[in-house]
């Protein structure tokens, strides 16, 4: 597990899985997510298992005009990547967070799920 903005070419080499997610800022990935997702070469992910998540606000109205896990994945898929699981969000309080309850251990069965039959 890597923070998105200290990612190497090197960390991309043969991945049989490769999960991305970020906060989602003005209905979008944060900056180092979309930085990134821009500069992912399509050699990397070309055929490889991939997911996506997004932490988000509960606000109704941010609905309108979106978050940013379908936009990872929609770019991964782009790519080339075979995105296994449907885009997951995950719900913060307030604006910063930290995590809603109960939301870290549904976060880890969503990943228990992504993992399955992998080891
Ligand atoms: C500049 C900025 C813009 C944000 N825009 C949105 C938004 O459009 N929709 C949303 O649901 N949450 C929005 N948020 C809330 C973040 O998604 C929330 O703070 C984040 O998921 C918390 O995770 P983190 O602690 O990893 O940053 C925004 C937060 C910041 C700081």
């Amino acid at each position: 597990m890597l923070p998105v903005g200290e990612v190497e070419p090197s960390d991309l080499e043969s991945l049989d899985l490769l999960i991305a997610g970020a906060p989602t800022q003005a209905a979008s990935p944060s900056p180092p997510m979309k930085d990134f997702l821009e500069n992912l070469p399509k050699s990397a992910v070309e055929g490889v298992d991939v997911a996506a998540f997004d932490t988000r606000m509960t606000t109704r109205w941010l609905k309108i005009i979106g978050y940013a896990a379908g936009k990872i994945g929609k770019q991964l898929k782009k790519k080339g990547g075979n995105l296994v699981m449907k885009a997951e969000p995950f719900y913060v309080t307030g604006g910063k967070g930290p995590l809603k309850e109960g939301e870290m251990e549904r976060a880890a069965e969503w990943a228990k799920e992504l993992v399955k039959g992998r080891e």
